[in-house]
């Protein structure tokens, strides 16, 4: 029998497809890596992988994960504080607090969940949350749930605009909690948060700051440290909040990294903690080696940084223009997303795959495909994926 509910998807989904916006997913056969196993393509190209550092499939780090899975099998059993926590957790809380520099951290079984539980449970009715406009969508979700269950205020300042974000913090005068969200690495711009700024409006109106670095991590500084590292301000963000699911392994989790009372707090009461199993042992394991392997290998961080400037560099050799930026994510913007489909669809048919965005990932008109460099991409494989590019930029008539 087919109800409302069939009959308006399947409309809604016939629609996707006569706009040319819908969605196919890709198989894969193989780990992530700088080629993948793509069914019906062969080998293919990866240039649109969050595997920054290429540790996805690094066998140290492939190993530990096999070694968690045996020694404390494959499942949790319940919530953490109801049938007990693996040792392997504290572990994991104690290296990433090391990387970003807090004294603390708590896990998630994403950072999706981890953006969901810091305003939601930190907050009350009487305080504020302000967000940059470009910020990702689980801090966009994260605040409307806020919203709904602490009945804290929410706002949005205008992308990286720190006058609009001065304003707003200055009008907020009856506000006691007053606490600001920035992605350290915008992943749609490739853009790094003006974080001096922001943390210093922030210590002027007594603002908590939170920085998401899930793009950042394993990516901006030195060693990989993140957001802070790139300014120099290891130490200076009250809260962070980050992925295992990109550089740090690739695999899944996120955490929050913070003051040992803020991270207690959170045990004590934040919602995705106390109703959903933790992280499975395996992925615990796999991303604390991941952590650990880019504390013994910076020049990893630094091969992620050559590769990026390169490919940028080349790109623009081409004739195209990509946003400019020094992070490995390179955006091309193409204008309707109908354009941007196509090229990566023909960019695919080159054994290159880079994923297109439009509508309402980004804003009308903006469409883009999305550049993703990885440590694990050799010259040839940039120089493989230039080629397409300029096969393709010139049948289209870009270049
Ligand atoms: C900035 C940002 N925050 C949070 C997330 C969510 O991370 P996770 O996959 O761990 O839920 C993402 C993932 O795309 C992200 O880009």
């Amino acid at each position: 029998m087919s109800t409302n509910l069939d009959t308006r998807i399947h409309a809604e989904l016939e629609q996707f497809m006569a706009d040319g916006v819908y969605k196919r997913l890709n198989y894969l056969a193989s780990p992530q890596a700088a080629r993948v196993e793509m069914e019906g393509r062969g080998s293919v190209i990866i240039l649109s992988s969050n595997n920054y550092l290429g540790l996805s499939n690094e066998p140290a780090v492939v190993a530990a994960g096999k070694a968690a899975l045996d020694k404390y099998g494959a499942g949790t059993g319940s919530v953490r504080f109801i049938c007990g926590t693996f040792s392997i957790h504290r572990e994991l809380e104690a290296a990433c607090a090391r990387l970003v520099g807090t004294p603390a951290s708590l896990s998630f079984v994403s950072c999706w969940n981890a953006n969901e539980a810091v305003p939601g449970t930190l907050l009350t009715e009487h305080d504020l949350i302000l967000s940059d406009q470009l910020n990702h969508a689980s801090i966009i979700d994260g605040l409307r749930l806020a919203k709904a269950i602490t009945k804290c205020q929410t706002g949005v300042y205008k992308h990286g605009d720190l006058d609009d974000l001065r304003a707003k913090l200055a009008a907020a005068t009856d506000r006691r909690v007053k606490m600001v969200i920035t992605d350290g690495i915008f992943s749609m711009e490739g853009a790094i948060a003006k974080l001096p700024d922001i943390a210093a409006i922030c210590r002027e109106h007594g603002a908590v700051l939170v920085v998401d670095d899930s793009h950042a991590s394993g990516v901006l500084g030195a060693t990989g440290r993140g957001t802070a590292e790139h300014f120099g301000m290891v130490g200076q963000v009250d809260i962070i909040t980050s992925t295992l699911g990109k550089a740090l392994g690739g695999a899944a989790g996120g955490f929050v990294a913070a003051s040992e009372e803020v991270c207690d707090y959170l045990t004590q009461r934040a919602r995705p903690q106390l109703f959903s199993n933790a992280l499975p042992a395996t992925v615990a394991g796999s991303a604390l080696a991941s952590i650990e392997f880019l504390e013994q290998h910076p020049e990893r961080v630094t091969r992620l940084r050559e590769n990026a400037r390169y490919f940028r560099d080349q790109l623009r050799g081409l004739g195209f223009a990509p946003l400019p930026g020094e992070t490995p994510i390179i955006p091309v913007i193409l204008g309707e997303t109908s354009s941007a489909i196509r090229m990566s669809n023909l960019l695919l048919d080159e054994g290159v795959f880079v994923t297109g965005f439009g509508f309402p990932v980004v804003p009308q008109g903006q469409a883009r495909v999305r550049c993703q460099v990885s440590a694990a991409h050799s010259r040839a494989d940039l120089d493989e994926a230039l080629a397409a590019f300029k096969k393709v930029g010139s049948r289209l008539g870009l270049i």
